[in-house]
């Protein structure tokens, strides 16, 4: 299995917001995870990339506990995450952002600046602006385009359509199959659900830190979505 949580709780001080999350993904494979407001997804991805370190045993790359690594050794081994709220460098361009990504990770692969700009042609013309600039979803493209610098294995997204217009989604949606074709595998955390299972091969819903359901996109019915977000029958 490319990645595997088994059991996997994470804190923040007293508060317990993670309860036992046993999730895997293969390779090539697109998750997503699904969930209302502080269900614990970003907690989830976030204990899963080292921002917060847990057990070595709670997270399994290829067979290997990663629990405890930092954020820069998960990254090098091919685990790179599009953060919630984008969080590219101000004071750098567009060029220089997604140049930071191939740094943290030098692998062949089929990303590089050439790759990233034929992907999301914007980028290119505006390779010279600070990142702070450009639109919001121009900022996110940024983002994802950083991250697939570093050629990784596994593409963990965070909310990347989160407040951009329809017509954005679309286009940074369209991106997603051609990363696969590049052979990632890919998690999305989404709030968009017709979005998610578009996209994803199986999804995983959460609420209040534990998984509530896990199904194959194309079998989930409505009520067992609508059920396992808010914990109630349809
Ligand atoms: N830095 C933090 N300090 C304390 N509590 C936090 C922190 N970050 C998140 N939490 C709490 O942990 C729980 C899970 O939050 P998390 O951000 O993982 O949820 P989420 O599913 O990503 O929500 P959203 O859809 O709003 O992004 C929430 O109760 C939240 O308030
Ligand atoms: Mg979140």
């Amino acid at each position: 299995m490319l990645l595997e949580t088994r059991a996997l709780t994470a804190s923040y001080g007293q508060f317990r917001a993670l309860f036992g999350v046993d999730i895997t993904v293969a390779a090539g494979e697109c998750v997503a995870i699904i969930g209302a407001n502080g269900a614990g997804k970003s907690t989830l991805m976030r204990s899963i990339t080292g921002v917060i370190r847990n057990e070595p045993g709670m997270v399994l790359h290829r067979g290997e506990p990663i629990g405890a690594l930092s954020s820069a050794e998960v990254m090098k081994r091919g685990i790179a995450m599009v953060p919630e709220g984008r969080k590219l460098f101000p004071s750098l361009t567009v060029e220089e952002n997604l140049l930071i990504g191939g740094q943290m990770r030098k692998v062949p692969g089929p990303w590089n600046l050439d790759a990233v700009y034929e992907l999301f042609p914007i980028l290119r013309e505006r390779r010279n602006n600070s990142g702070t600039a450009l639109s919001g979803g121009q900022q996110q493209m940024v983002a994802i385009g950083r991250a697939l610098m570093s050629n990784p294995e596994l593409l963990l997204c965070d909310e990347i359509s989160l407040g951009l217009a329809p017509v954005v989604i679309r286009d940074i949606y369209a991106a997603l199959p051609k990363v696969r074709a590049g052979g990632a595998a890919i998690v999305v955390v989404e709030q968009d659900i017709g979005k998610a299972l578009a996209v994803a091969d199986r999804v995983y819903c959460m609420m209040e830190g534990r998984v509530t359901l896990t199904a194959k996109a194309a079998d989930v019915s409505r009520q067992q979505i609508h059920a396992a977000y808010f914990g109630e029958a349809a």
